[in-house]
């Protein structure tokens, strides 16, 4: 009980500490009126102040990047009003007046993102709490191994589900090679994709390389492994250009605070690393 207690605190703590901060960042954005007049001169939903103030956008000019959406539909839209090339996932629900059918595939991209994404999170997790001493204390190496192994799977199997319900979308028609091939599509924010692509790439080749250890060079499974600080990276970059759900600042803020808490283990876990093979290179020089 008490160690559960501690693991909740080492957890907790430094996220609370992290979101905070970056929640607080989120909200400071704040609308002045010099004059006390609110004008829309260019009646696209924004005000003048707002349009100059918060979203650098032309106060004069209903569609600043004259991508034929307006300046306020893009920023309900949560797609950027300066960048024609742009359009977010977003836009299937607030401008297709077409169909009123559910976009169900587009919850399902959603969601499993988000599954997929919290089971790589705890997966690095627990592959740091199988070295690091302080976690050891609460978790023993060994429960943490076995968990890293198939909560791995777990990821790989939502993030495939996540990716195959893009095909099913009525809205940006990906095709296979759009999701397979980086850089394809033109539907989406190409990076942005890409950068999601390359990753289930990576997740699949660090699983694989993880699945047959045995058969494989120790130093290229080790090279495979750190290959997934860049992964990670990437899927973060992704999630955080493209997600819907993770543009909410609730949902931002928390998504920032865990993967600082996670960047602060790792950085902790590499260091006591280097410490020791620094220490162990010294003594044989010592010995010598
Ligand atoms: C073939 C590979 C992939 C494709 C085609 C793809 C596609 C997409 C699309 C279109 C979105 C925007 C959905 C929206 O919120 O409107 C998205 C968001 C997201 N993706 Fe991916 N993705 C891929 C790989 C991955 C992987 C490997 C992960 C994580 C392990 C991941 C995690 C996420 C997360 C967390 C979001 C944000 C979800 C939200 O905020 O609602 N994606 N992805």
């Amino acid at each position: 009980m008490k160690k559960v207690a501690s693991l909740f605190l080492i957890v907790t703590v430094p996220t609370i500490a992290t979101f905070v901060p970056t929640f607080a960042y989120s909200q400071t954005q704040e609308l002045s009126y010099p004059d006390n007049t609110i004008i829309d001169s260019d009646l696209d939903g924004l005000t003048d102040e707002g349009e100059k103030q918060l979203f650098g956008t032309d106060e004069k000019n209903p569609d600043s990047d004259s991508d034929g959406w307006y300046d306020g539909t893009e920023i309900i839209a949560n797609t950027n009003p300066l960048d024609a090339t742009t359009p977010s996932a977003t836009t299937i629900v607030t401008t297709d007046t077409v169909s009123k059918e559910i976009p169900w595939s587009w919850y399902i991209t959603r969601a499993s993102g988000l599954i997929a994404f919290a089971f790589a999170w705890i997966v690095i997790f627990l592959g740091i709490a199988i070295r690091l001493p302080l976690l050891q204390r609460f978790i023993r190496p060994v429960y943490s191994l076995s968990a890293h192994f198939v909560l791995a799977l777990h990821t790989i199997l939502f993030s495939l589900l996540h990716g195959v319900s893009m095909l099913f979308d009525k809205f940006f028609r990906l095709s296979f090679a759009d999701i397979l091939i980086p850089f394809h599509t033109t539907a989406l924010d190409p990076f942005a994709l890409s950068f999601g692509i390359l990753g289930m790439y990576g997740l699949l080749l660090i699983s694989m390389t993880s699945y047959f250890k045995p058969m494989i060079p120790f130093k290229l499974w080790r090279a495979m492994h750190f290959l997934n600080v860049i992964v990670y990276t990437m899927i973060i970059a992704h999630a955080l250009l493209l997600g819907t759900d993770l543009a909410h600042p609730i949902a931002r803020s928390l998504f920032i605070s865990a993967n600082v808490l996670l960047g602060v283990l790792l950085i902790w876990n590499l260091s006591l690393k280097f410490f020791h093979y620094f220490q162990a290179k010294k003594q044989v020089i010592v010995a010598n």
